[in-house]
């Protein structure tokens, strides 16, 4: 795979330099009869860059015999399931951070907004995550303690949706995860109260230097701002790209109490039930 990725960039290296600014409509790298890769570009050159027409850009995904079947679940359990699937994320060498995710939230009227933090553990109880309580997305969940998480592993094709209410996890837990980062992590979550502005660079690096002072020799305290949260999950939604655009999408939800199982849906583990989508 890295050598085709090496291929690969070579191929368009050479398109972009033989062409200049006059893209080829489309690029595409075949090895033997097979076509791995092809890449659309827009066909309208423009050299307005407020306005590109990316309308013609996209990737062809598997072929329908690898498609993503029911029977292809690892385990009823969407926790496992997802287990799984994280799993060979972080073993493709493709995908540079597995455990990246973008994780939206928003204020108690529905004023939605997304970034991306870094999962820091899963179990049956949720997916656990670690910022600062005061940042937007801390005073957002304080608010209104739901959220959405997203995953997507390019080189795999597939995307995870994780829905869930959201709750701060023990005082405990959090400082053990702190003490257990890097010293300069540490200090660089003191330094930063997330998401207010600050006057420029320097002043953060002089915040940064005079911490590194203070506790030279010190442990440094966590601050009450900062911490763990926990996404406790009601659906999780798993998404295998196909050609065609024929995707698979298998989304688990959790049986309300008296609840009977809809026309699609069957019944899974751990008081889930799942049910097809159309893509
Ligand atoms: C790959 C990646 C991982 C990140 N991981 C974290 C994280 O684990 N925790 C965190 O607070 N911010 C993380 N950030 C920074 C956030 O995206 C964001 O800038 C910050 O949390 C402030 O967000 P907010 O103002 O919406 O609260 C990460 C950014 C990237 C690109």
């Amino acid at each position: 795979m890295t050598s085709m990725r090496r291929i690969l960039s070579a191929t368009l290296l050479r398109h972009f330099s033989l062409f200049g600014r006059n893209l080829p409509s489309r690029v595409s790298l075949t090895v033997g009869s097979q076509s791995v890769f092809s890449l659309d570009f827009c066909r309208k050159s423009t050299t307005d860059s407020n306005n590109m027409d990316l309308s013609n850009m996209r990737k062809k995904y598997k072929g329908d015999e690898e498609c993503f079947e029911e029977s292809q679940l690892v385990s009823l359990d969407p926790i496992k399931q997802f287990g799984n699937w994280f799993d060979e994320a972080t073993k493709c060498p493709e995908v540079g951070e597995a455990n990246a995710m973008c994780i939206a939230t928003a204020t108690k009227d529905g004023q939605p907004s997304a970034r991306m933090v870094l999962l820091k553990g899963y179990s049956n109880e949720g997916f656990r995550f670690f910022t600062n309580y005061e940042s937007r997305k801390g005073s957002e969940l304080e608010s209104n303690p739901f959220a959405c998480l997203v995953f997507y592993w390019e080189p795999l094709n597939r995307q995870i949706r994780i829905e869930g209410s959201v709750e701060r996890i023990p005082f405990q837990s959090s400082c053990d995860y702190f003490h257990s980062r890097p010293k300069s992590s540490q200090i660089g979550a003191v330094v930063s109260r997330q998401s207010t502005p600050v006057p420029n660079r320097d002043y953060l690096r002089q915040k940064n230097a005079e911490l590194e002072e203070k506790y030279k020799d010190s442990e440094v305290p966590m601050p009450d701002y900062w911490g763990g949260y926990l996404v406790k999950p009601s659906l999780i939604e798993f998404w295998q790209g196909q050609t065609n655009r024929l995707h698979d999408r298998l989304v688990f939800t959790r049986m309300k109490d008296g609840e009977k199982l809809g026309d699609f849906q069957h019944e899974a583990e751990e008081g889930w039930v799942y049910q097809r989508l159309s893509p």
